[in-house]
């Protein structure tokens, strides 16, 4: 499939956008400053904190798994069974409450990921969520594929 450009400028903070690239969904997230604080501090709940399982392309292998902090891009495919996960900034999973800092929750099966797309341990999903190559254009229009 051919790249897709993706224009991020009306995303407000804490906001998802969703695209179409290769006929699956490409989650863009204006992560807040906060969002992008906390992601630290859930490393313990993680099951690859560091992303050592190569599901993200070179530039974004960092700590918020991502080109710009604030930006995540995913793929919107659950790595258990292919479910889409839901955007959940706020209401957090039965059994996270206040430790829940936003992310994405699998109705499937219950998978949970964080706002970076790092999965929790003790979920069916084996690993975190797929970012797909991309680059920036400029400031505000992403090129994935
Ligand atoms: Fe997402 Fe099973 S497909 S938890």
């Amino acid at each position: 499939g051919a790249p897709v450009e993706i224009d991020i400028s009306k995303i407000e903070a804490g906001q998802m956008l969703t695209a179409e690239w290769r006929g699956k969904p490409i989650w863009v997230v204006n992560r807040t400053d906060q969002q992008v604080k906390d992601l630290k501090s859930l490393d313990g709940m993680m099951a690859d904190p560091n992303s050592e399982v190569d599901h993200q392309p070179e530039n974004c292998k960092n700590g918020t798994r991502s080109i710009k902090p604030n930006v995540l891009v995913a793929i919107g495919i659950c790595t258990h069974l292919g479910c889409s996960p839901t955007y959940r900034p706020d209401i957090a999973p039965a059994d996270l409450g206040a430790d829940w800092k936003g992310g994405f929750f699998c109705p499937c099966h219950g998978s949970k990921f964080d706002i970076a797309g790092r999965v929790y341990s003790g979920v069916p999903a084996p690993t975190n969520l797929v970012v797909p190559p991309h680059k920036y254009l400029n400031d505000t229009t992403i090129l994935v594929g």
